[in-house]
């Protein structure tokens, strides 16, 4: 890169430059009023409302719908939504959305709803078989060939970030892990960013989304960076994720201080709206950043933990069903992997630790890795997260299923600064057992 930065000087053969995709946003308290109009704005006559059954009969659905009747946009409402979505539960949503007759679609909850609604979208807009757009080498991963209908994504959680994502994550019921479908055209159109929304958010969302948003903001920090890029694909065939960039390092930089400030706040205090209405803004500004740079490693991991979690509930999810909360699998990786990537780049994995508000005064490159992680394991304390792998009943006798689970993660574990394999991946996941 030209301008400022040596850690961006080309080196033969990288791309010359980066995209950074990203909807049209609207932040602050209240604006969810705004759908209707935005609907209109977009020439929207009839929409598909996507939310899940917890959020359907609460006051942000009735807010959006009361906006579309305003501006007289008809709205069908899909409220099936399974909270951690599978291939499955993807199919359905687009069967529906293919029949529903819509010219665009609203979606009203947090990942699991705004991925579901994206998916649809997709297969309504571009039908395929299923395994068509999903990430290679699961699926065939091919390009979407031409545009969806337009999206207006209204989050109700702060962490996932995926109203400004190309990016629909699902369980792959047949793998037992999850993967992902990413593209440009995935990307909603508008993002409605209320933080009014987070007043009834309980205590464990806000906390495992919260290091969802943390660690979307490490990882895109920490990246390989993009002129280091394996894929040597530019233009218009340029991959969404396409390692570190200064755009993603200055927001993901804004985004980790504002969890070093206010994460924990926010999960003790529901009335702390100054907390909450904080960390609704850095989840937005990680989104942006790890659209652009990429996952790496903890959500590499993270796929094969949540594929195989077992007799797991936490609070505020769905009660009688199984499921790790998505940013709780992604944190309990993170100080293991940074322990191990900080050599990779001592000063970056630095600038991570100092923005969260750990105590970087003296640290030399040789310590970046045990600053970074202890910071993260002072707030997974603080915060209430399990100690390690082990308190979900993991062991040494599952570090092999979880490898396995993990290394067909390519598209992300590629992207790490350090070149992974098998037996490195079990000395992660071995390493993440516990932490005090
Ligand atoms: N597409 C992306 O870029 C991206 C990024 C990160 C994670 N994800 C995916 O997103 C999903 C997780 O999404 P999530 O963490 O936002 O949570 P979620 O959508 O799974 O919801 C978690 C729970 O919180 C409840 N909830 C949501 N908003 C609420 C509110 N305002 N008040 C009260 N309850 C509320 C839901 O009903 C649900 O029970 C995972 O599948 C993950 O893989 C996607
Ligand atoms: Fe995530």
């Amino acid at each position: 890169m030209p301008c400022c930065h040596a850690d961006f000087a080309a080196v033969e053969g990288s791309d010359r430059g980066f995209t950074v995709g990203m909807p049209t946003f609207t932040f602050g308290p209240g604006v969810l009023a705004e759908a209707g109009d935005s609907a209109a704005e977009l020439g929207l006559k009839r929409v598909a409302l996507f939310t899940d059954r917890t959020l359907a009969s609460g006051e942000h659905v009735a807010k959006v719908k009361a906006s579309l009747a305003a501006a007289h946009v008809d709205c069908v409402v899909y409220d099936e939504v399974v909270i951690e979505p599978t291939d499955k539960s993807l199919q359905e949503a687009a069967r529906v959305a293919r029949e529903s007759n819509v010219d665009g679609y609203v979606s009203v909850g947090g990942g699991s709803v705004m991925d579901t609604c994206k998916a649809a979208n997709l297969y309504a807009s571009q039908p395929a078989e299923f395994m068509t757009y999903v990430n290679a080498p699961i699926g065939a991963g091919q390009r979407v060939p031409g545009p969806v209908k337009p999206h207006i994504a209204c989050p109700t959680t702060s962490g996932t970030g995926s109203e400004t994502t190309g990016i629909s994550i699902f369980t792959l019921t047949s793998m037992n892990a999850k993967t992902g479908i990413i593209s440009r055209r995935l990307i909603p159109t508008i993002a409605l960013v209320d933080p009014d929304v987070t007043r009834s958010l309980p205590a464990n969302v806000v906390a495992s989304t919260g290091f969802d948003c943390m660690s979307h903001a490490l990882e895109s920090i920490t990246a390989r960076l993009y002129p280091r890029r394996l894929n040597p694909a530019q233009g218009i065939r340029r991959p969404v994720s396409q390692g570190a960039n200064p755009f993603s390092d200055a927001l993901a930089t804004q985004a980790l201080s504002s969890v070093g400030q206010y994460l924990v706040r926010a999960v003790k205090d529901a009335s702390d709206t100054e907390a909450r209405t904080e960390m609704m803004y850095a989840a937005m500004l990680a989104g942006i950043a790890f659209n652009a740079a990429g996952c790496h490693l903890p959500h590499g991991l993270s796929y094969a933990v949540s594929g195989l979690i077992r007799d797991w509930h936490v609070d505020g999810y769905p009660e009688g069903k199984t499921l790790i909360p998505h940013g709780m699998s992604v944190v309990l990786n993170n100080p293991s992997v940074w322990r191990h990537t900080a050599f990779a780049h001592p000063e970056r994995h630095l600038r991570c630790a100092r923005a969260l508000g750990g105590a970087t005064d003296g640290a030399t490159h040789a310590d970046a890795g045990e600053v970074l992680a202890g910071r993260i394991i002072e707030l997974m304390r603080a915060a209430g997260m399990p100690n390690g792998l082990t308190a979900l009943g993991f062991g040494e006798a599952q570090i092999d299923a979880l490898a396995t689970g993990a290394e067909p993660q390519y598209r992300v574990i590629k992207n790490a600064p350090i070149d992974v394999d098998r037996d490195v991946i079990k000395r992660l996941f071995r390493a993440a057992l516990r932490y005090w």
